[in-house]
């Protein structure tokens, strides 16, 4: 949560630092601002809301510079307002910091600094940390050295970023659990970002921060240490994700782009790594020990949001296809429920962003139970990348969104791979079944590209769904984490109220809502599901219910059942998922579209909670 984007160098930072804001807005949106040093002179511009508002404060007063750092902010200690908005200066208006993350130990700090004559602006927690480098700073010596100090006594989670009218050639960044940063290598000027794509139309060679160290970035020059002192180094990495790929390329939200990019996603997270000849699947970076593999006993995916969605579906690929008992838990429970889990478990921890808080709490708990962890995941070089022992990344090109679209079926297509390659190394299934489900995979594309052209119909029957105040969505078996995803694609981007149950919990309570005001909707494709789920739709139907049942094409039994079906075509079953989602992606989109809600930046939300 929250976007830092620094920068240093010869051209103007403002434009450069707006622009990479822009595209960091998906991980906060309640207030933004940006600081530049112009001739030893610090200058700030802040406005709460979005970016818009603060291109207009710029507008009508301008700054110049070419240092500075900006930030887009997701609230945590005050409300949205101008006087809490980053960047946050110290007492004498000399530097500035913007801050990722939480201060836990915030107050007890400022009562110290009140008491020695600070006087503080905001509610905030990073106003803080600004004073306090301050008050380190008036003791004398570099600037990096009073953000050090400062940094060894704070407690709590942070990314940051901070300038000085007294060192105007320098940015220092550093972190700590929230976030990550990236600095960006360019010819005689460098970036600081929370995210890649925010400087990616200037470099893709960066260095990545791991936690408790501290850069100092100048235009020729980037100096990595530890908080304690301690000298870094790191080879930068090459990012090899296309700048065109974070732009919206004529759609009109990147939701919409990225439901049509699922096609292509999938084929990118399974490319290289298939042998249809062998039946083998290829995971090099999945660095597991074969041993372990063999004397697995279980496997638990761990994840937040749409990604324990998938986590449920990878629970399935690995019990069906390497005979593994496996379990699915949410990140934020997992993390604190004191898991009894054997050692011959492996944790799978699931994150499109890899910066999830809870995912990395949940990671970290097991960790230090000694257990093997393997991180799926779409970001190179992320934290969960970097505390796992083995990663399988998802390759599914940025995801700006706040909706995770591609990143879902990617996850999906990861799990199933995982599920094929421990099937393979343990014997558990046979290498002619990998081929067969090689080649079913191989369809999937496809047959996505197919399904894309439901986009029309589905955008006219949410004309007539838009009034809706609650929904229901079912499904059993591989088609319940689709229910659960489906409700959740709604009520994020259209605040309309949805549920998703298992069809076999029904009656357990969920039965009560429905009426003839309330949207059905039942995956009832054709697996062993499907007699049960005809029985779910005819007691809705039975209550009013108004029925859109998501189906195989050209099924008859369900067309004389329901008010609206939905065809997508038929596959193998553990697949069906990466083409029922899809029907379900758009139905939120168009729903969302004509409530005139904001589908890329829903309210209350950001694209990476790097917050508990
Ligand atoms: C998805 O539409 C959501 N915005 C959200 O649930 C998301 O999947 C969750 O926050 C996990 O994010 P991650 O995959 O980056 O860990």
């Amino acid at each position: 949560m929250c976007g830092i984007v620094g920068y240093v160098g010869s051209r103007s930072a403002v434009g450069i630092i707006v622009d990479g804001l822009k595209r960091l807005e998906y991980r906060g949106y309640d207030s933004a601002g940006v600081a530049v040093i112009d001739q030893g002179q610090l200058h700030v511009r802040r406005a709460p809301g979005r970016m818009k508002a603060l291109e207009i404060a710029l507008r009508e007063r301008p700054v110049t510079g070419t240092i500075g750092i900006g930030h887009t902010r997701w609230a945590t200690h005050g409300r949205p307002s101008e006087e809490n908005a980053h960047p946050h200066t110290d007492c004498g208006g000399n530097l500035v910091v913007v801050h990722n993350g939480i201060l836990e130990n915030y107050l007890e700090i400022k009562e110290r600094l009140l008491a020695d004559g600070h006087t503080f602006r905001s509610e905030t927690d990073t106003e803080v940390l600004a004073h306090l480098i301050e008050h380190h700073l008036k003791a004398g010596g570099l600037l990096e050295r009073a953000v050090k100090q400062a940094l060894r006594e704070v407690k709590g989670a942070y990314a940051i970023g901070v300038i000085s009218a007294s060192a105007p050639d320098r940015l220092v960044a550093a972190k700590q659990g929230a976030g990550s940063v990236v600095v960006g290598l360019g010819r005689n000027e460098m970036f600081i970002a929370s995210d890649i794509p925010a400087i990616l139309s200037h470099t893709r060679d960066v260095v990545i921060l791991e936690d408790d160290e501290i850069a100092v970035v100048t235009a020729g020059s980037v100096d990595l240490s530890t908080i304690d002192d301690q000298p870094v180094q790191r080879e930068p990495v090459r990012i090899l994700w296309d700048p065109i790929m974070a732009e919206k390329g004529g759609y009109r939200h990147f939701m919409l782009k990225e439901i049509y990019e699922q096609p292509r996603a999938i084929t990118d997270t399974f490319r290289g790594r298939i042998a249809p000849e062998t039946g083998n699947v290829i995971l090099p970076d999945v660095t597991l020990d074969p041993s372990v593999v063999r004397g697995l006993q279980r496997v638990i995916f761990v994840a937040c949001g749409t990604a324990h969605h998938a986590g449920m579906l990878g629970r399935m690929m690995v019990e069906r296809l390497a005979g593994l008992p496996a379990e699915a838990d949410l990140a934020s429970e997992f993390r604190y429920r004191d898991p009894l889990v054997g050692p011959e478990t492996l944790v799978v921890a699931v994150s499109q962003s890899g910066e999830t808080a809870d995912t990395l709490g949940a990671v970290k708990a097991a960790r230090l139970r000694g257990y093997p962890i393997l991180a799926i995941t779409n970001v190179v070089g992320s934290a969960l990348a970097r505390e796992a022992t083995g990663v399988l990344y998802m390759h599914a090109g940025p995801e700006i969104g706040v909706a995770s679209t591609k990143a879902f079926t990617a996850m999906i297509v990861a799990t199933y791979l995982l599920g094929l390659w421990l099937g393979r190394q343990r014997e558990a299934i046979t290498a002619e079944d990998v081929r067969k489900r090689i080649r079913d995979l191989v369809e999937i594309p496809r047959l996505c590209e197919q399904t894309l052209e439901l986009d029309g119909s589905i955008a006219a029957l949410a004309r007539q769904l838009s009034g809706a105040r609650d929904f229901l969505y079912l499904g059993r078996g591989i088609q319940y984490p689709i229910a659960l995803e489906g409700a959740l694609k709604l009520k994020e981007i259209s605040y309309i109220h949805a549920e998703g149950y298992a069809g076999g919990e029904m009656k357990h309570g969920p039965i009560a809502l429905i009426d003839e005001g309330v949207p059905v909707v039942a995956l009832a494709t054709r697996d062993g599901s499907y007699d049960r789920m005809l029985g779910n739709i005819e007691e809705a139907r039975a209550r009013d219910g108004m029925i859109i049942a998501v189906t195989h094409a050209g099924d008859r039994t369900i067309a004389g059942k329901a008010h609206h079906v939905i065809e997508v075509p038929p596959c193998a079953d553990l697949l069906a998922p990466l083409l029922t989602v899809i029907p379900l992606q758009f139905l939120a989109y168009h729903i969302a579209v004509r409530r005139g809600c904001d589908v890329d930046q829903p309210r209350n939300l950001a694209k990476s909670v790097t917050v508990e």
